[in-house]
């Protein structure tokens, strides 16, 4: 029996296909394009989407039996507004997660309605890239629009209804949309009415690895797959990339260093962070997690690289970074090139290089752009070990976690040991792990992942090395605060 797993990302859609004992036969990824039609805006074609897993699975299966194939799962980038109207057709681009338009929809949650209710009817504030402060704003802004919107859903739930025709979603996805009652699994009525919206336009929910439906007729014959092929709910790619990385039931942690970085710590009981500035979310396997989420990452490291170095030679421009260098670096980097979520809530917040010298080389400023990542990460560690979690190792994966140098700059500067799995495709895997379960092949995702995930190889911190990254991260800390004022005065 062989699984499809999708992990429709922010620049690609990366399909695998696995066997039962977990073995990856075949990935095949499709980019498609992201649109900045004005600063701080960030807008995708759910069509793209669509047209890359249509193009993706017929390739995907070439020279695998397609009969073989039981499941579908999609793990998804999170909190995306798609909304359709009566006759299924999208209303407008999806506003996507890393979006910061809607600072004063935001404004409004978490003063006027304020963050205590919020936090009592979803268990979370608002935050930018949230769902709901999007719909807010689409009221406001688009009110023809949002009066025809039939259908409310995410990215992955775009592709699963595009499939079975059913409009669902799961508990980890939803979690991000601050319209749902975390603590219960049900969308929050108060935060409903808070949006104008009815419950008939909300997704119905499913945990992640509950089959759905099956392929729609002309889908299976169009994707040239059997009929009878059950999709699975999926989940919120950060859930997903969990389950992939074997973090499921308690005190478990996975680092994803994709597009975004986030820190995702598992719970068998639901909790929130006292100040909200973790996510209190709905993990896959049916229980909790506490997330935290930079909005650049291995983004970073790609802007630096592709676009501003105009260099492919990722691993070149890292040879000079050798061990003496670590953690005696005088350039600091800010990664805020989206403006900033965990745990600072500024859409306003941007890149900077701070330090400079005459004497600053090229191969300085990449190690700041790799340490800046990992101390934006570090800022959300913090926050749940704070609060008394105790984490002391974590997976790691997404496309930064593929360089030896990151991983050690990350072990050192968080000081944890990480441990790379077999596979750095999170999402996918995990998606197709989610839908191995939901065809009776797992009797959960906890059993699924015992058996599937292996780890590679670990990185562990060095105490001398710790050390000398926690007096740069002292120093690095005191940077966001001491622009902030300069931020809001360009911001206008
Ligand atoms: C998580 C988040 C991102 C996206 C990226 O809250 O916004 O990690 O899911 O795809």
């Amino acid at each position: 029996m062989l699984y499809i797993g999708v992990d429709l990302g922010t620049s690609a859609v990366k399909l695998l296909l696995m066997d039962e004992a977990g073995k990856i036969l075949q990935i095949v990824s499709k980019e498609y394009p992201i649109e900045f039609p004005h600063p701080g805006w960030s807008q995708q074609a759910p069509a793209d989407w669509w047209q890359g897993v249509c193009a993706g699975i017929p390739e995907l299966l070439s020279g695998f039996d397609a009969a073989a194939v039981k499941g579908i799962g999609v793990g998804g980038q999170m909190h995306g507004l798609v909304v359709l109207d009566k006759a299924g057709q999208v209303l407008r681009p999806a506003i996507l997660w890393n979006d910061g338009r809607t600072q004063k929809q935001v404004e409004y949650l978490n003063q006027v309605v304020g963050k205590e209710k919020l936090s009592q009817y979803t268990a979370n504030i608002a935050f930018a890239g949230f769902t709901a402060p999007k719909l807010l704003w689409m009221r406001e802004n688009e009110p023809e629009l949002f009066a025809r919107i039939d259908k409310i859903m995410l990215p992955k739930d775009y592709i699963n209804y595009k499939l079975t025709g059913v409009h669902c979603t799961d508990y980890s996805d939803a979690s991000g949309m601050l319209l749902l009652d975390v603590a219960h699994k049900c969308w929050s009525k108060e935060m409903l009415e808070i949006c104008g919206l009815t419950e008939a336009q909300m997704p119905a929910l499913f945990e992640s690895a509950d089959p759905v439906g099956t392929l729609t007729p002309a889908v299976a014959a169009a994707l040239g797959l059997p009929q009878g092929v059950v999709v699975c709910a999926g989940a919120g790619d950060n859930a997903a990339a969990a389950v992939g990385c074997g973090a499921v039931g308690d005190s478990r942690c996975n680092i994803s260093l994709g597009t975004s970085g986030t820190v995702f710590i598992t719970s068998e009981k639901f909790g929130v962070d006292r100040a909200n500035a973790l996510h209190s979310f709905d993990h896959a396997d049916g229980s909790y997690h506490l997330m935290g989420c930079i909005l650049s990452a291995a983004s970073c490291n790609k802007w630096w690289m592709d676009d501003v170095l105009k260099t492919q030679a990722y691993a070149d421009e890292q040879a000079p970074i050798t061990p003496e260098k670590l953690g005696e670096n005088d350039v600091y980097f800010l990664p805020y090139l989206m403006g900033e979520r965990s745990p600072h809530n500024d859409p306003a917040a941007r890149g900077a290089f701070i330090g400079l010298r005459m004497d600053s080389t090229r191969a300085d400023m990449t190690q700041a752009v790799l340490e800046g990542v990992a101390f934006a990460i570090k800022d959300c560690l913090e926050i749940a070990q704070k609060q008394g979690v105790a984490v002391t190792a974590s997976t790691v994966c997404g496309g930064g976690a593929k360089s030896p140098l990151w991983r050690k700059i990350m072990a050192n500067v968080l000081g944890i040991t990480l441990q790379l799995p077999q596979t750095e495709q999170g999402p996918g895997y995990g998606g197709a792990m989610l839908a191995a379960v939901a065809c009776g092949a797992y009797p959960d995702v906890k059993a699924c992942a015992e058996k599937l995930v292996k780890i590679q190889g670990e990185t562990r911190p060095d105490p001398a090395l710790v050390e000398k990254y926690a007096r740069r991260y002292a120093v690095w800390h005191k940077l966001y605060p001491a622009l902030k004022p300069i931020y809001q005065e360009m911001e206008g």
